[in-house]
């Protein structure tokens, strides 16, 4: 089932979600819904505050940056291609490497792409959608995705990465997101939008 995706401007995007347990209902529904929701809006990944769910959780999958067969090859796609999983009560434990600028978009902030700087590497753990714990290493695309979706559930949008400068560039941009004034062939729900008027 595809769930509206919730707008720039909604409270729910600036609060630190909090953890689930293994007794939160409707998980694995909810786990499929946010894929069906994700795939819909082409996007690499989705946070659960993004639908509204103010809980630690995302969901990504990278194959989109997967390189096509005569393209040169990209070191930041190496496995991109596999990268397909679920975070539950994700902690980046540490972030590593040189920062590197990369144009980010959100479902969230759509149309909208800009350069954000951050670290190679980060090494996370999580319990997957199985409740098996991890600790991994990611790097390239996969680490990208996973810091902008870690972001998420800690209350960080792409766009408190920019300068004052650039963030003042896009205020009337941001504030037509909120109220609904885009153009977006995905099911979204604007904080800001007008209720039809009763008369
Ligand atoms: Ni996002």
């Amino acid at each position: 089932m595809i769930l509206p995706i919730v707008a720039y401007g909604d409270p729910v995007l600036k609060k630190e979600a909090e953890e689930i347990d293994e007794k939160y209902p409707d998980l694995s529904k909810l786990i499929s819904d946010m894929f069906d929701t994700m795939y819909h809006a082409k996007g690499v990944g989705l946070a659960a505050p993004q639908i509204g769910r103010s809980i630690r959780l995302f969901i990504v999958d990278g194959s989109p940056f997967a390189d096509e067969e005569d393209d040169e090859p990209d070191p930041r796609a190496v496995g991109i291609e596999d990268f397909k999983k679920v975070f539950i009560n994700p902690i980046i434990e540490e972030e590593t490497g040189e920062k590197w600028a990369f144009q980010e978009g959100c479902l969230s902030i759509p149309k909208i792409r800009e350069n954000v700087h951050r670290k190679e590497k980060v090494l996370i753990t999580y319990f997957d959608e199985n409740w098996e714990f991890h600790e991994e290493t990611f790097d390239g695309y996969a680490a990208r995705i996973i810091q902008h979706e870690y972001d998420h559930i800690e209350g960080i949008l792409f766009t408190d990465h920019l300068s004052p400068l650039k963030k003042k560039m896009l205020t009337k941009r941001l504030q037509n997101i909120s109220s609904g004034k885009i153009d977006i062939d995905y099911k979204m729900s604007f904080p800001d939008a007008k209720k039809p008027k009763m008369i």
